[in-house]
């Protein structure tokens, strides 16, 4: 049928129903697109203020655990890998390559890198502060491991000797960060800040399960030259920073007594958790006591000599 047959006033229908398809086909296509970011929440602010103190206080650990691991695995840190982010803070002290299988030297390598990202989310978010002074000498780890064991051992701990060593060592580092993590999440309000906690959480997780993933595969080897277990290494160092944070067991071994396994049915415990088996928290002031190795956050020494930058480690050493 020829449109000009047609009356004016179905000519208007036909030209009006057209419309509608076409607006109908774009609305289709406007519902069907995937959602792929949540809208934020209504009224609450990207990073809140009271946020910028507790995230940047996890720059301590971030930057503890970007030298280890890098160094460990590669023979140089930070400095050689993005210089800018370390802010003009002081190189480490006492860092070496680890003698690392090449399985573990790589695990080890994906961590390094992991925290230079880390490091540059929390800085950009929140703002940061130079990399404080950080002691990853053989001499630290000795007093860590002679501290956990209540003896000197002989010979002394040497974190960099090989995989084994390396890997116990590490059981010592990320774990603190993780707690430190679940610990400041409640006090936490920007949801910009919340996503950035929440990711450097997983991670963190990740990497502590791969550490003791790995030692409990070996957990009833014992470590060499010693007549002690892997199994026992760990529960000595889980003991000793619980000793050292004065809050009670907020940290576990590889293996334990029933009632603090997973539902109290296992001894296996590859990973640390509470009797949920949700992870454990820690306050700053706790995470200090153990990463200074004095047990007082007024007091540094350990891995940080110089004491922790920013506002809150700064005021616990009575500079704020
Ligand atoms: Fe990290």
């Amino acid at each position: 049928m020829a449109l000009q047959t047609i009356s004016p006033l179905l000519r208007y229908f036909f030209l009006f129903f057209f419309l509608f398809l076409v607006s109908d086909a774009h609305h289709s296509l406007a519902d069907t697109q995937p959602v792929c970011e949540s809208k934020p929440p209504p009224k609450d602010l990207p990073v809140h203020p009271r946020d910028v103190d507790l995230m940047q206080f996890a720059l301590n650990l971030e930057h503890t655990e970007t030298e280890w691991f890098l160094f460990g695995a590669l023979g140089y840190g930070l400095d050689n890998v993005e210089p800018e982010l370390a802010m003009g803070g002081p190189p480490p002290v006492g860092t070496r390559k680890a003698r690392l299988d090449n399985v573990t030297r790589r695990i080890i390598e994906e961590f390094g890198y992991q925290e230079v990202g880390h490091l540059r989310a929390i800085k950009k978010t929140v703002g940061g502060f130079p990399r404080p002074l950080i002691n990853l000498s053989k001499h630290n780890f000795e007093q860590i491991f002679d501290e956990a064991f209540g003896y000197s051992l002989s010979p002394p701990f040497d974190p960099y000797i090989d995989s084994l060593n390396y890997l116990l060592a590490s059981y010592v580092i990320p774990y603190v960060g993780l707690v430190a993590y679940v610990g400041t999440n409640p006090n936490i309000e920007g949801y910009v800040t919340k996503r950035l906690l929440a990711g450097l959480l997983a991670v963190e997780a990740g990497q502590d399960a791969v550490i003791r993933a790995l030692l409990y595969e070996r957990a009833k080897e014992t470590v060499p030259p010693y007549d002690i277990t892997v199994a026992e290494f760990t529960d000595r160092i889980s003991d000793l920073r619980n000793r050292l944070a004065m809050c009670g067991v907020r940290d576990e071994g590889l293996i334990v007594p029933l009632e603090l396994g997973a539902e109290q049915r296992t001894t296996s415990n590859i990973l640390s958790a509470d009797r949920n088996s949700l992870g454990y928290g820690r306050t700053p002031e706790e995470v200090l006591r153990i990463v200074y190795g004095t047990g007082n956050e007024h007091v540094p020494g350990g891995f940080l000599p110089a004491g922790g930058n920013g506002v809150i480690a700064r005021k616990l050493l009575g500079d704020g």
